[in-house]
């Protein structure tokens, strides 16, 4: 469920009309809802009730500051892959030790930093990565406190370019290797090892690849700890999908993937961490577009909408769909007609959709993108000098601006002329 409706004919976020933002914002632009996603969180935060256990947002899904503010005042954890992202996390008044570093290429000034700044855990990723980490705290006289991320070669059965979980994926430990690489994190002392995390992919939409992957932490955590290993955390990752056709896709509900954890892991008396990005974000968010032009081609109709490949890259990147609906409501038994909903930049990449039944829209109208709220904004680029656009966030009948759109000098004004230009 989300806040996006329909109330007198008109699309609105929660209480306020998304026609009433574009007046006065403009097109194109995002808007986010907070109580979807404080529900969001809530339904993780339940579904893992009764374990000790922290949700930790994946921050890389909608990094927005007052998206994370939204969520780390309802007590959520963070998981960064950046200091740019820990940052972030940091303004939103998320405390270190709720934030949890991932990522395969941390470098040593992030480490540094981030080890000052307070850290619950590192999820490291490689050998060479322990061995720079434990330099590195070493230099700064502390212990990091860390988890390796093992790659169970468990196939998540998702979009071949957010699967993470294949052996031939480039990320974690080889789980064969795993005891070996805690052994030697064992015996540094820039080290404390905490526990085990995986991360298999993302909009999974099948149980059965946790179940294996989460199996596989379990037999491994019991084998660590008869290596003398004191493993009390287990960091599951995220992943879980969302529907993004409301028509046909009904993806496993939180409370099932949860009951999942308690089945696998439930027992070992470990804190479970939980990285969700996608379905707490996902649905919380639509972006908003203008119809500039009804083309009508050679036996194909074209919607050109202000909104391009740059603004929201997930249909050019993965193919993905995302239901797209008018802003108002079509009147009743209006015939829908088949069309290639596509932006302004140039290349064909940046189609939206092709031949999608959409009732009539005329020039000027105002079009919705469901299921933005995560990978959207966060993706988008400045190609063909299109400005960033900007983030609203709605909260019951009060609408802000949390990200404005930049000015064209903005963005000209940071390119550099040369002296000897
Ligand atoms: N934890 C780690 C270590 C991750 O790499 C990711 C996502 C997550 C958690 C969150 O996964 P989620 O719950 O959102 O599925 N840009 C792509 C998705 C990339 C996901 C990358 N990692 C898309 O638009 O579909």
């Amino acid at each position: 469920m989300d806040h996006f409706i329909y109330k007198d004919g008109v699309l609105h976020a929660e209480d306020v009309s998304v026609a009433e933002i574009a007046a006065e914002v403009g097109t194109p632009f995002y808007v986010y809802s907070s109580a979807t996603l404080a529900r969001h969180f809530r339904v993780f935060d339940e579904a893992l009730h009764g374990m000790d256990h922290l949700v930790c947002y994946a921050v890389k899904a909608n990094s927005n500051v007052a998206v994370l503010k939204v969520l780390g005042d309802l007590g959520a954890g963070m998981d960064v892959v950046s200091v740019g992202e820990y940052l972030r996390a940091k303004a939103a008044g998320v405390p270190g030790e709720r934030i949890v570093f991932s990522g395969i290429g941390k470098t040593r000034g992030e480490m540094r930093m981030v080890l000052q700044g307070g850290i619950r855990q590192f999820n490291v990723e490689s050998e060479p990565e322990l061995a720079v980490l434990n330099a590195v705290a070493m230099e700064l006289g502390v212990k990091a406190p860390i988890t390796l991320r093992i790659n169970p070669d468990v196939d998540a059965k998702t979009h071949a370019k957010i699967a993470t979980g294949k052996s031939d994926n480039k990320f974690g430990i080889p789980i064969a290797q795993s005891r070996r690489v805690y052994a030697e994190a064992g015996q540094m002392d820039g080290i404390e090892v905490v526990g085990v995390d995986v991360h298999i992919g993302s909009q999974l939409i099948d149980l059965e690849p946790f179940r294996a992957a989460f199996l596989k932490v379990r037999e491994l955590t019991e084998q660590l700890r008869e290596d003398g290993h004191n493993i009390h955390r287990l960091d599951l990752g995220g992943g879980l999908g969302i529907p993004y056709a409301r028509s046909n896709e009904a993806p496993p509900l939180p409370m099932d993937y949860g009951q999942v954890i308690r089945e696998t892991v439930g027992d070992l008396g470990c804190e479970i961490e939980i990285e969700p990005g996608r379905l707490v974000a996902g649905n919380a968010g639509i972006m908003v577009t203008s119809v500039i032009y009804n083309k009508a081609g050679e036996g194909r109709d074209f919607l050109i909408v202000d909104a391009a490949m740059n603004d929201l890259i997930r249909p050019a990147m993965y193919e993905a769909h995302h239901d797209i609906i008018p802003v108002i409501e079509p009147d009743v038994g209006v015939e829908p007609k088949l069309m290639d909903i596509v932006g302004p930049v140039c290349e064909t990449g940046d189609t939206f959709a092709k031949m999608r039944a959409m009732p009539p829209i005329q020039d000027g109208g105002l079009v919705a993108f469901r299921s933005a709220g995560a990978y959207g904004a966060v993706m988008s680029s400045e190609y063909n000098t299109r400005p960033m656009i900007p983030e609203v966030l709605v909260n019951g009948d009060q609408f802000a601006v949390i990200r404005e759109r930049p000015s064209y000098d903005e963005m000209i004004n940071r390119d550099k002329l040369p002296t000897w230009l």
